[in-house]
């Protein structure tokens, strides 16, 4: 299949059949997931699949018991993380000085300019000052205009999981099978079963397995794209 056949064929599915999905397929995808553009390089995922019969059983229950998550083969909970940059960051910054002579534009963007928007200060006063700073200067030049809170940058995160679920739902496609992204869920309770504390935010979970036609709710319905894409 090729990608405009897995972009067509890929449909949210509500009800798979009772079929396995094979360990491989999972683990392709989930490499796919990982090759997904994301912001600065600072991969602030992390893909939970949820194998555990007594987790599962809590997930579903915590995904409102939605038809796709309850007759799913797997589960996976897409993840974006506020703290994980700083340890990925020296674990990149290692890779750089091991290929050796890194450029210094490199070192000083992870070293100056990625701490400025990722961190927000005690109570978020440092995020609070940069709301009052960056606007002045915004009147003389072009600035960003974010991430100065922690919820606009829980916000950007989530956009870089958004790639990498579609990267999983995508290869998954490709490989025969079929996914459901949700986020009907509770996220206290998903957290709650995965361990995760205020730093991560539930982007999606996502189902996997054999597509059951049932499952399928009618034909795909999209607008008229004239209300959406415009050039300009
Ligand atoms: C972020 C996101 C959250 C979604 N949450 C749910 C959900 O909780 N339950 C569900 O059945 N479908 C969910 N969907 C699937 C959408 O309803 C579906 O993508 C849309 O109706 C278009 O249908 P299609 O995916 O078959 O093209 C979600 C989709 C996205 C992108």
């Amino acid at each position: 299949m090729n990608l405009f056949e897995a972009i067509e064929t890929r449909r949210s599915v509500r009800k798979y059949l009772k079929e396995a999905v094979p360990r491989a397929v999972m683990e392709k995808a989930l490499q796919a997931a990982l090759l997904a553009p994301n912001s600065s390089n600072l991969q602030p995922w992390e893909f939970y699949w949820v194998t555990s019969a007594e987790k599962k059983a809590r997930l579903v229950t915590a995904c409102l018991d939605q038809a796709t998550a309850a007759t799913a083969a797997e589960l996976v909970v897409f993840v974006a993380r506020t703290d994980t940059w700083r340890r990925n960051r020296k674990l990149i910054l290692d890779v750089l000085h091991q290929r050796g002579n890194p450029a210094k534009q490199q070192l000083d963007y992870y070293q100056k300019i990625v701490p400025l928007f990722y961190t927000h200060g005690w109570l978020g006063v440092t995020g609070l000052l940069k709301r009052l700073v960056f606007p002045i200067v915004g009147w003389f030049r072009p600035v960003p205009r974010g991430p100065f809170s922690r919820t606009r940058l829980q916000g950007m995160l989530n956009k870089t999981v958004a790639l990498a679920c579609e990267n999983f739902m995508l290869a998954i496609t490709a490989q025969g099978y079929s996914t459901c992204p949700m986020e009907g869920f509770d996220e206290q309770r998903v957290k709650r079963i995965l361990g995760l504390g205020r730093e991560a935010t539930i982007t999606m979970v996502i189902s996997v397995g054999k597509e059951d036609p049932a499952g399928i709710y009618g034909a795909r319905l999209r607008l008229d794209p004239k209300l959406f894409v415009f050039e300009v």
